[in-house]
Formats: C-alpha cells, structure tokens, sequence
C-alpha cells in the first residue's frame, strides 16, 4: 500500500498523536482555526457522536452560512433547498439522479492536498450530511431577473430561445456555470459532457447547444461566442450572397456579455480556516446517526461495531434505494474524508492504485495523468476504463460516485466490473480486525446477484489496476438503450495477449456484464481460445463457444434473450477485429472496421432557421410575427418562475398514495393502524371517504378514485396518507397493509382480443358511404391485381413532462376551494373536483400560472391528483398538497395509446392506390379517459398526405389492465401516420416500385378531398416535400449514403423523408369554443386572462402579441397572469395544438369589443393620441374598459357510429417533411441520427422563434417515440418503467448536430388569426423519418447479404429490433425463441 503523504506539515498521519477531542457540544465556531490537524477518535468509542469534532452540520449556500444541530442526516440536499431553505430555483424531476433538473455546485477543499474543487452534482442525491464543510451553488447565486442582472450562461441560454417549459433550464444552467467555474474557456466536447445528466423534455437541445457551444473555443483558439454555421453549407444565402433566403438568425449572440470567471463567488473563508474538509463530524437522528471520520482506522473501527452499517460514499446508488424502497438506514458512514481513501499512485511492478475516496471524475482525471507517464502499451486498461467512464451514468453522478460503491454494489449491469475482470484488477479491502487483503476481481470476486466477498467489516480501500503488457489488446464496449446516462443491456471487456512471433493467443480473458446474475468471466471460450493461432478459425471457435455457453432462456430476468447474446458475441467480434488492427494481421480480410459508439457525432452545430421577417411597413408596437423571446425566458434560467410546487402555502398537509402492487385483482381490506401511528401521519383516506357513485372519467365517470373493491392497473390509489411533510406520508403509505387477491391480467392487445376485453363498440370510417347516400359499398377484393397485406405495430410514450403531476388545495369559508394544479385544463378538475366532492363549481377555484410541460399528459389525469387532495383538505380543514414522485406518476398518469394496425391495400399496375381497409387497435387501457377521441384522430390521419379513393377503417378499443392512456401529442394522428407510411414502403417494396416515386405518385394535389370528408383548399404537402427534397440536397445525400455503404460492413447509412398532414381541431365539436377577458388599467397596462395554460409552447407571447396588434400597442403593456376558473369558465383544455387558434380568436373578439367602444373617442382626441391618455379618458368619460370575448371554430365531424365521413371535421391542416440521414452500427444496433432537416408549413408564423422551437421540441420527442423510448410491463401488467432509470428520452448528445428548420413561406392560412397555424403537434410525427431512415440502413445491409425485398420494422427503432433485424452469421448463431409462446414467459410483452 502507498504511504500517504499529506501537503500540510501539521497534518499528522498518526493514530497516536492525537488532538483533544471536541465536545459533542460544542460548536464548529469554537474549533480551532489555525491548523490541519488530524484529529482520530477513540478507536473504542467511535461510535460515540460526542467524541466527534462537532456534531453541527455547517455549510454554506449561496456565499450564506447554514448551520444545523439536528437533522435527518439522510434528507437531499434538493429537498433541503426547497423545503428548508427555500430556494424554489432547484427543481425535481424524477428524484434519483436521471434528469439533472435539480443540478447544484458543490465546492469543496481536497482533504489531502487543500485545493478547492467545484463540481456540478444532483441535489436528489445528495444527503444533506454529505455537504458538511462545502459550499453549495444554486441558480438563485448567478443571476436574477428582478435584480435586472443575468450571469452569462442566463443570458445566452434566453437569447436563444433555450427554455420552453423551463422546468429543466436551471438545471442546465448549473451544469454549464460548474464547468465554467473550472474551465473558463472549455471545449465543445466538454460542454457535451457537461449535459451529459439533464435531460430536456421540450426544446429538442438545439438552442441549449447554440447557446452553451458560444462559450467554447474554437480550435484556432476564438471564443465562439458568435453564431452557429449554417446548415445550408455553401448555398448560405450569407456565403452565397443570396438574399432569396429572406430570414434572420433567430439569434444573435455576438452582443452578449463576456464570461468573467473573477466575479464569482469565493470558497468561504470560514471553511478554508476550520480546515473542514478534515474534521470529523457525526449527526445522530432519530432516523439515522451520520459519521463521517477522517481517519482509516476510525472508519474501521466503526465498520467492526457496525458491520450492516452503509459506507455512504457518492450516494448513488444507495439514494435510490432508500427513496423507493424504504430501506432503513440506522447507521451511515460516510468515508469521504478519510485521508487515506484519496491516495492514488503508479507503481511500475504493481500498476496504477486508486483510492476509493475519489470520485470517479477524479479517478478519470488521476487516470489520464498515469497514462502520459506510460507507454500506449502499458496503459490500454486505463485508455479503456477512460473510455467506459464518459458513458457511465452523467457527469454529476461520476463527480461523486465511487469505484467502491460500483463495486460493493455488484450489479450485473456494471460498465466497468467486466473491465476489472478481464483486466484482473485487484481490489483492496481492509478490516480493523484482519487488516488489508488483496483480491483479484475474477470469477470468485462476485458471488451472486449484487453479492460479493466483501466482508461485513470490510471497507473497499483501493483499486489496483495492472499494465498492460507489449501485445496485450484490452477493448471494452458498452450498449445502452441510449448512448449516454443509461445502464448497459450488455457490456463486455476482453483482454488478449498475442505472441507476435507465432501470433498464438497466450492469454485470453473475456468478461461480460448482463449475461448472468453476476458479471462473468467467459471460462470456457477463454479455455478454447488459449493457445490458438489468432486468425478465423480462433475467431469461429471462440464465438461458438461463446454463443454455446452463453445463451440466454427465452424468459431470462431482464429480457431480450436473443439480443443480449448477439451484442455479447458482437462485442467479441469487434475485440477480434481491433485486435487484429492493431496488430496489422493483414491475413484476416477486409472488415478491419471497428465501431466505436458515438465515433461519428460532427462535433460542431450546424444549425439554420429559414423565416419570413415581418415586413418593413408594419408598425413596430406590432408584435405579431416577430420572434420575440418566451415572456418568462429569462425567468426560466434563473429559477424565478413559480411552478406548483414552489408556491409555500402555509400549514400545507402533504398526501401520498398507497398503491396497488399488481394490476388486477379484488381489494380484501387495507389496514393503516400502523402508518396512523407513525408521527407526523395526520389522516387515512380510502374509497370510504369518496362520495357515493362519485367517480372519475372524462364523460364516461368510469374510473374510482380510490379502489373499492376491483383492482384494473398497477398503482392504482387504493387509498392516501396524509402526513406534515412528503416523505413522512410516502413512508407511512409505504407501511399501510394491503391485502388483495391477484387474477390474471390482461396487459396486450392480443390478450384483449382473446378475451373479448374492449371498451365500447368498434369505430368506423367507410368512404364510400359519402357518395352513395350513406350506404357502405363493400370492396370487392377479389378484383384487383396487386394487394399487400400485413401488420405493423407502434409502441406507446410516456410524457415525461420534467414536472410531475402535482397540486395544492386550499379549503376556504363556505366550503369553498381553492386549487393550485399542474394541469393542462382548470376546467377539467374544476368539473371533476365539483362532480367527486358535491360541491357546485362556483365555489371551486382553479388556476394556473404555468406548468413544467404537459404533451398530453395533463389534460385529463390531473383530477387523479387533485380529487383526493380536494377531499382530504376539505375534510382535514387543512391546505393539502400532492407532488407525485416521477415513479408513481409515470405508473398512474397513462402513455400515449400502443397501437397494432392490420391493413391491406390495392394499388394499380400504374402504382396508384386503389382501395385500403385498416383494422386500428388501440390499447386504450382500463377506462375510456380520452381513448375514443385518440382513435377518431388515428383513424382519420391514416390517410397521411396521400388520396385513398376507397377506405375502410375501423377501430377497436382494447380494455387492458394498464393505467389509461390518454392524450399525448399528436393524439392518435402520429399512430395513424406511421401505419400509413409503413404501408406504403409494404406496398412500394412488394411492388418493387422506389417508394419515394410510389408516395409522389400518391399525394394530394393542392386541394382534394380525404376518405373520411375533409375538403383541402390549400394543400402544401407538395410543397414542404419538393422544398425539403431540395434543401436537404436529398439525391446527393442518397447517393453518399450508397458509397459509404459499399465499403462499410457493418456500419451502414440511411436516408429518409417523411411527410405529415396533421389536422386542426378538437375532433368534439363542443370543445372548439374559447372564452377570454381583457382588462385595461387606466394607466395603460392591460391585463389578458384567457382559457389557455402555458406550459412551455409559448401561448401566453403570442397571446400577448395578438392583443398587441388588437388594441394596437406595444407587448410590454400587456400582461397575463395565470389561466384561472374565476375568471374565464367551462375552457376547453389546452389541448389539439389549439390554444392560440381558440384564445387568440377569443382575446381577439374581447379586444374588437373594446375598440369599438373606444372609437368615437379615439377619433375626437385625434390621432396621435396616447394609449394612456385615450385610456384614462375612456376612463373618465364612463366608457367600459373591459370586455370578456368569445371564439368558436367550425367541427361537422363523422359518424364514427356508422361510418359515415364528415363534411368538415377539422378547420384546417399543417403540413410538413422531414430528411433524416442516420448511421447504423449493424453489430450492436447503436444508432446516430446525423442530419435532419424540416420544412413546415405555419402559415404566417405569428412567431417564428416560438414556432420553430416547437418544431424542433416536437420532432426529438417524435425522434424518442420512435426509435428509443419503450414502456416496460411484464406479462401481469406489472410496470417496470417508472422513472429515467428505466425510461429513456432522447438526450442532448442524441440531438442531430445538423439540424435545420425551414418555415414554408407564402402560406397564409385564412382560417386561423392572422393568418398563422397551429404548431403544437403536427411536427411530432416527422421524427418517425429517423425510423424509416434507420430502416433504409437496415435494408442496406441485408442486401449486401441477399435478403431482398420488404421487412416489418416495428416502431420503435430500439437498438434491439435493428440488431435483430441486421440478419448476420453471429445472428446465425443465436438460438431462436420457442415456436411455442406459452412454454414461456417473456420479461416484458408488446403492448
Ligand atoms: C442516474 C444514475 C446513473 C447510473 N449509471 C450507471 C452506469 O452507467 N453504470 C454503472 O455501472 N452504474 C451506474 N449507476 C450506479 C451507481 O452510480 C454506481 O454503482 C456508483 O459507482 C455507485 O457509487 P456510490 O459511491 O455512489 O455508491 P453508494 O451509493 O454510496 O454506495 C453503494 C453501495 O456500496 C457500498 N459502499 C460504498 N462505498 C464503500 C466502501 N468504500 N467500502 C465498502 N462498501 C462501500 C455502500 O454501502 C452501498 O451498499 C448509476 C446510478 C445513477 C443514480
Ligand atoms: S431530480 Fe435529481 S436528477 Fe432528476
Ligand atoms: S424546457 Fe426543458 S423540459 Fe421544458
């Protein structure tokens, strides 16, 4: 073991030269100023908190002093902020370190050498205790908007137009300042790194980039504190002159204020003088007693008194344990500080020896200085733990995670156990009893699931990690569901030793994660491939071995037995291929081709926004049309905008559901006597405390709001804790019994099907009765020549809005309520809150300022929450609050609706589509909810952009044991569109026919009528097509992808485009109405209150800039404060892209009623007269100054009953085209998408800025919908997917670094205000074009392998499906599934 040597000469190392102990009394004040000193505890009593230095937990946040004498030492440091200290600019998001919204600095002292260390770390994770003698950064320290003064990162990220909900940008906002406190001046790639835990559910990260990216330096050293390059390349209207282009960048960065890094804030002195970072603290709480000793021998001693204590080091892994399964923690031991544990040295004999008080950022860092000292031969391990390390889990979990954690963890799924193992790394472990011992990470090291040797009196110390030797290949590969923040499905590291002379493999090691219970080393395979020459047939016999040894049963724990063994064998392959690489093995042929995941990323931002400017001649008060920025923008990046949970309401009560474990069932008893008596449990709800007949469900009241008896989906509220704070009544709903009687479930649409499980009777469409007075004609299929039949199906979304459903009631006199909700529709719980609780609505308040996005997700499902909050306030007397963990929230709220399609289509010798009959099957969940509208809106978009003369179409409704689901962004349109698109490559292939002729030949013309009555007058989905073939310069990019592929074998490229038609309107008549209310000042303001929310889309700026140019003034004067029941009643949800087409119509009417009124006295004062003035006068004069305004558009809708199409259902549509360009990596099935380019038809944009961050928002989430995202349910309905762990949504690294956007110019749409269109959803379904593109590299590869003809590839596009369908000789290799389903059970099911 390497001595430690400690930089400050009055540290002693010691255990005898020992300091006075503090008193537990005392105060940290007291505690002597002037040295290091090293101050052990008394071996014997050192678990007695008083012998500790102190037992105040000091730190400081913000440059401010926090002092705490008793607390739960477990407590985050997020909640602290929130809920102690205030400081609402934290936000969470999902609580267990997976979306970065509630990223902080932490600024510590090196306990070994002194310096200060800043470090961006999720606050979720955080234990309170761990930030003893730190000093803690939040969003609230760099910038505020009411104090007029922006930190840089602020003021580029609003400049850019980088926030649209913003509950994610503070989070973004820390992790940028934190890599700007160490690295002023930092690189694109660290920037990327930086991002690398936030996630951002509504900008699709292009403007976050822009802006961030502006602080880099540029290889020729500038600052790019500029502007982006433009994706246009050469034809840049810029570079070419060409002043056709007629846009503006819709930001300009080159006036921001330069980043000074010397007016930050200081390390506080006062934890620089009390050397902190060295002295021992303790906290004992009645929930858990913290010690955090600074010497070895102390924590080993409190480590032999406690040996089923937890040795907390990053927290990571343990936070989440403990959040969501309630794990007691009595004794926590925190090492952090210990000396000893942040030793790291290079021993030439023995390797590289790393500490396990180091972060693993630190240990990475410690790493790549070993690694200039050794030769490239010596140090492959460490270049390979390098590697793994930047994607493993984000940046702000590696700065505090340890190697030790990792490894006391043992989980299967490690990244870097597989590493140790094939690199026989030793790992230290020491007890006070036996000492330090050495062991080798091997075959023994694990010995179960998460179980290793590990003694309970032993702490991981170190790691030894050996040199490599000359001829010795190390390569690890890792797959992920995403690239970046995610746990592997398979890792794998292998270790070859080659004999140069007779290249013979002398030594062989190969190990691999996500194969077994444990990581594993390949015994057998090693066996066979020792002492082979290194050539094919090497190759062969290790893969059989491998494949033989390997394979997976069908049922295996986690799933995807087939893919698991490909990527196992895959990963072998590409170690085969680099070895032989390396060592320039000229005999084995051609596919020297290594893929490492993320080599092809372009590292700069290539990004262009193509407008109209609004023209010269229009006023300047006009704000219509301009891209003006988010009216809380700046708000978002500094954390002053107020969303549900940050409102402090006084004496607040906090609720928490208790759950159904499975998903059907029958409810026996529950009994609370144990949670009831729990302190701090106020009050047990259950579905005795619900009205009789009470219950929940848009319309249809099918939904309890409480189980009674009949349980229809996992978590569903069988009953709600309340208690004085959250986690209090978490825990205590936790501890509710609940005895239930589980049956079996039905989870698939199959399931439904065989069950004869449906939630009302099916839907039709059939076109022909439109023109034989409502008589349906059957088709006669028999007469037509070319018919292409199938299926194809698309899996649901989760919203994954960053602000999980939450809501406060306040009780007031007269049984009135006052509900502040995260919904998309104060109408809709005002309705169901009314309905629950018996009390008439003019007595329910509910309002909303914002909300942290919505998709969807909160337009029905908020009464879920706010129901049972209503009624435990009203019958506590009491305000009581729901904030819905990220876990129950994504088991209760319902996903986009799963759909399976069965189609068959006709088309002519010509390629011209004849007649097309679709079954839609829609698993709608267990109760209507919105699941009638979603498939109307599937069944009538199944057209997409192209003329079917005849349709049938119908839809049935699968009643399933899910949660329900319910709207989602698009609503059904993007299902009915995939499955066209699908059928349309079905039929082109089938046909033989290239399928972009095939589409062209196909599409509407300008005007024309679809199958189901809509009449189009101006049909743009030509024109978006032609004008995105031309700018994506289609047929070149074709033609590359094609050369590329030719000499590519297992990397392939795609292309793709993809156009959409998305229909405007609530498909239900009734709900195309608006209300709004103008109220003007008499000093000019105006204040606008309108039926929409704003959660993110920017309703409220153009809201603003419609009343703008209705009263003719500037926006500054206009204001809007929240959308509220007491002041515009019965408003539609905000909802089917709607909300400025109905509010604006609306404002605009309240507004025309005033002009009218202020007329006459606009015209006696004169022209010039001010708005003030002509205000005031009104005023004066008695003239009313207020109007409440009201907007209807038209709905004839179709019979869905009999099938009967309507005359004109939606206003209006949207068109557009998408080109994607991907790369495939057809042995692992990582994906990147490459390039993307939109052209989108908005009318007259009433703001370009908003428009376009919709359009990008909307197609990364298209872009997750169809290529990433799955919702995980087993067999019984059991959901495995319930927070960011689990579920993944595209990244920031995952964002096209190409990525334009253009706005169709010259459309005016006449029936919309001021000519514009709705933009909310149409572009989601454009990124199902990274799907077909993806499919086109499949298609690439399968045909250099002779597997012509069409393919089914279902949506979404997960790196399993495109490895599985990338047919290959290791595939070959793979047994296949049992013939029989019912001889096993799969891990998760289709749903
Ligand atoms: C968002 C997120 C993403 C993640 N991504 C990945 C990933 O990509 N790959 C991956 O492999 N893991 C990942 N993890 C898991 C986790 O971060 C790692 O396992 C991490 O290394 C754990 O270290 P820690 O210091 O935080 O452990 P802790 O949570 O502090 O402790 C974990 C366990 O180790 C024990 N322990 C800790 N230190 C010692 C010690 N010195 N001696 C003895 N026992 C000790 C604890 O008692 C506890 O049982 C992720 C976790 C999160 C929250
Ligand atoms: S709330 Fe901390 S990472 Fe999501
Ligand atoms: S702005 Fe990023 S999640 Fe809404």
């Amino acid at each position: 073991m390497p001595s430690i040597t400690l930089p400050d000469q009055h540290l002693h190392t010691s255990h005898h030269t020992i300091m006075a102990n503090f008193a537990s009394s005392e105060d940290i004040s007291q505690m002597s100023l002037s040295t290091r000193e090293f101050r052990p505890i008394s071996d014997h009593r050192v678990d007695d908190v008083a012998l500790y230095d102190t037992n105040v937990l000091l730190f400081y946040v913000n440059g401010s002093r926090v002092e705490e004498r008793m607390v739960d030492p477990m407590m985050t440091l997020a909640t602290y902020l929130r809920d102690h200290l205030r400081l609402t600019g934290t936000k969470i998001g999902c609580n267990e370190g997976g979306c970065g919204a509630c990223t902080v600095m932490i600024s510590e002292r090196d306990p070994l050498s002194g310096q200060i260390r800043h470090f961006s770390a999720n606050s979720c994770l955080m234990p309170i205790c761990g930030v003893f003698g730190k000093a803690v950064t939040t969003v609230e320290a760099l910038g505020s908007v009411k104090d007029g003064r922006l930190h840089a990162v602020q003021e580029r990220l609003a400049k850019t137009h980088g926030s649209q909900c913003g509950f994610c940008t503070p989070g973004f906002v820390m992790a940028m300042y934190s890599l700007l406190r160490n690295t002023p001046e930092p690189t694109i790639d660290q920037i990327n790194e930086a991002m690398q835990g936030n996630l951002c559910r509504c900008t699709g990260y292009r403007p976050i980039l822009e802006a961030f990216y502006s602080f880099a330096r540029t290889d020729s050293g500038d600052l790019k504190v500029t502007e982006t390059g433009c994706g246009m390349g050469d034809k840049c209207c810029k570079v070419a002159g060409n002043s056709a282009c007629g846009s503006e960048k819709l930001t300009v960065l080159s006036d921001s204020a330069p980043y000074d890094p010397t007016h930050e804030l200081i390390f506080p002195p006062e934890l620089t003088l009390k050397h902190t970072e060295i002295r021992t603290f303790a906290m004992a709480h009645e929930s858990s007693t913290w010690y955090q000793p600074s010497h070895l021998a102390d924590l080993l001693a409190l480590k032999r008194l406690h040996p089923h204590a937890r040795v907390i080091s990053g927290n990571s892994e343990l936070a989440v344990e403990r959040k969501f399964r309630f794990i007691d923690l009595p004794v926590v031991i925190n090492p952090r500080q210990v000396i000893e544990l942040h030793q790291a040295s290079l021993d030439r004999e023995k390797g590289v020896y790393l500490a396990t008080g180091l972060s693993l950022t630190q240990m990475d860092d410690q790493m790549t200085e070993y690694r200039k000292e050794l030769g490239e031969h010596e140090s492959q391990t460490l270049l390979e733990a390098h590697k793994m390390m930047h994607w493993f889990a984000g940046k702000h979990v590696r700065n505090v995670a340890s190697i030790a954690g990792n490894i006391a963890t043992a989980s299967p799924i490690s990244d870097l156990n597989p590493l140790w193992m094939a690199s026989a790394t030793r790992v230290v472990l020491e007890s006070e009893e036996r000492g330090e011992r050495e062991v080798v990470i091997d075959e023994k090291f694990f010995v179960g699931y998460r179980k290793t040797t590990i003694a309970g009196d032993e702490i991981v110390k170190a790691i030894w990690i050996p040199l490599t030797e000359k001829h010795e290949h190390v390569t690890s590969y890792k797959q992920a569901a995403r690239r970046e923040d995610d746990i592997a499905i398979v890792t794998g590291a292998f270790s070859t030793l080659l004999d140069p002379a007779t290249q013979t493999v002398k030594r062989l090691r190969i190990s691999y994660g996500g194969m077994a219970p444990t990581t594993i080393l390949a015994l057998k395979a090693m066996e066979k491939g020792e002492g082979r020459r290194f050539d094919l047939s090497f190759l062969e016999t290790v893969t059989s071995s491998l494949a033989a040894s390997l394979a997976l049963p069908a049922g295996v724990p986690g799933g995807m037995p087939r893919y698991r063994l490909a990527l196992a064998l895959s990963f072998f392959h590409k170690h085969f291929l680099e070895v032989a690489r390396r060592e320039n093995i000229t005999s084995i042929p051609a596919a020297i081709e290594s893929t490492n995941i993320g080599e092809s990323i372009p590292k700069e931002m290539y990004a262009t926004q193509t407008y109209t400017e609004v023209s010269s001649s229009q006023s300047e008060w006009d704000a219509v049309g301009r891209p003006l920025p988010h009216v809380s923008g700046q708000k978002h990046t500094t954390g002053e905008a107020i969303y549900c949970a940050d409102i402090n309401v006084p004496n607040c009560l906090h609720g928490a559901f208790v759950s159904s474990r499975f998903a059907a069932g029958t409810l026996d008893s529950m009994d609370a006597s144990k949670a009831l008596a729990m302190p701090g449990v106020v009050g047990f709800f259950d579905a005795s405390d619900v009205r009789s007949g009470a219950r929940l469900g848009h319309g249809a009241g099918d939904s309890e709001v409480f189980v009674q008896r009949e349980i229809k989906y996992n978590g569903q509220p069988l009953g709600l804790i309340v208690a004085t704070d959250h986690e209090t009544a978490r825990a205590a709903a936790n501890a509710v019994v609940v005895n239930a009687t589980q049956s079996k479930a039905i989870v698939t649409i199959e399931d439904a099907l065989d069950r004869g499980s449906f939630i009302c009777p099916d839907m039709h469409i059939h076109s022909s009765m439109a023109s034989n007075n409502g008589e349906r004609v059957i088709s006669d299929w028999n007469k037509y020549d070319r018919v292409v039949e199938g299926t194809i199906r698309m899996g649901g979304q989760e919203h994954f809005y960053l602000e999980t459903h939450q809501c406060v009631v306040i009780p007031h006199e007269e049984d009135e309520l006052e509900i502040i909700s995260s919904t998309q529709s104060v109408n809709e719980v005002q309705i169901e809150v009314g309905k629950c609780l018996g009390i008439p609505r003019n007595k329910i308040k509910v309002s909303v300022r914002r909300i942290g996005g919505g998709f969807g997700g909160k337009e029905s499902t908020a009464p879920i929450v706010a129901v049972p909050a209503a009624i435990a306030a009203r019958k506590l007397r009491k305000p009581v609050r729901i904030t819905l963990e990220r876990f129950d929230d994504m088991a209760i709220s319902g996903n986009r609706h799963p759909f399976r399609f069965d189609y068959k289509v006709a088309v002519d010798a010509a390629g011209k589509l004849l007649d097309m009959d679709v079954v839609c099957l829609q698993n709608a969940g267990h109760s209507f909810d919105l699941s009638i509208g979603v498939i109307h809106r599937a069944m009538t978009h199944i057209d997409n952009v192209y003329h079917f003369p005849n349709a049938d179409v119908v839809g049935k409704l699968c009643r399933t044991n899910l949660a329900s689901n319910t709207a989602y962004r698009g609503f059904g349109g993007p299902q009915g569109m995939f499955a066209t698109e699908a059928i349309m490559f079905h039929a082109a292939e089938d046909l033989g026919m290239d399928v972009d002729e095939f589409r062209e030949l196909n599409m509407y013309e300008s005007s024309g009528k679809t199958f189901w009555g809509n009449t189009m007058e101006q049909c743009n989905a030509r024109r978006c097509w032609d004008e995105c073939r031309e700018k994506s310069d289609y047929e070149k990019r074709k033609k590359e992808a094609a050369e590329f592929n030719k000499v590519n074998k297992h990397r392939k490229r795609g292309v793709a485009l993809t156009p959409t038609k998305f229909s405007i309107g609530f498909g239900l008549k009734h709900l195309n109405q608006a209300s709004a209310l103008v109220l003007i000042y008499t000093d000019g303001s105006v204040l606008v209150t309108h039926g929409g929310m704003e959660m993110g889309q920017g309703l409220h700026t153009k809201i603003i800039q419609i009343t703008s140019r209705c009263l003719g003034i500037d926006a500054s004067k206009i204001h809007i404060q929240d959308a509220s029941t007491d002041k515009v009643p019965n408003a539609s949800p905000t909802a089917a892209s709607m909300g400025s087409d109905l509010n604006g119509l609306a404002v605009k009417n309240a507004c025309d009623q005033i002009n009218e009124r202020l007329a006459p006295l606009k015209e006696e004062l004169g022209g010039d007269t001010t708005w003030e003035k002509l205000v005031e006068t009104a005023y004066l004069k008695m003239i009313s100054l207020s109007a409440s305004g009201y907007a209807v558009t038209p709905c004839e809708p179709v019979n869905f009953g009999t099938g009967l199409p309507g005359r004109q259902m939606f206003s209006y549509a949207v068109y557009g085209t998408a080109f994607c360009e991907v790369e495939i990596d057809c042995l692992t099935g990582d994906h990147h998408l490459l390039r993307t380019e939109v052209v989108m038809d908005v009318g007259d944009s009433l703001n370009p800025a908003i428009d376009i961050g919709q359009i990008e928002g909307a197609f990364i989430q298209g872009y997750g919908l169809f290529t990433m995202e799955e919702i995980k349910v087993r067999p019984d309905g059991v959901r495995l997917s319930r927070g960011p762990g689990a579920y993944k949504i595209p990244s920031a690294d995952d964002a096209p670094r190409h990525f334009s956007v253009h706005l169709l110019k010259g459309s005016s749409n006449k029936n919309a205000i001021f000519s514009s269109k709705a933009i909310g959803e149409p572009p989601l379904f454009l990124g199902s074009c990274a799907l077909f593109a993806i499919r086109d590299a499949i298609k690439a590869f399968r045909e250099a392998r002779g597997l012509a003809g069409y393919f089914r590839f279902d949506s979404p596009a997960t790196a399993e499906r495109i490895r599985l369908a990338c047919e290959d000789d290791l595939l070959d290799k793979v047994p296949p599934l049992p013939k029989d389903p019912t001889t096993y059970t799969p891990w998760v099911v289709d749903l």
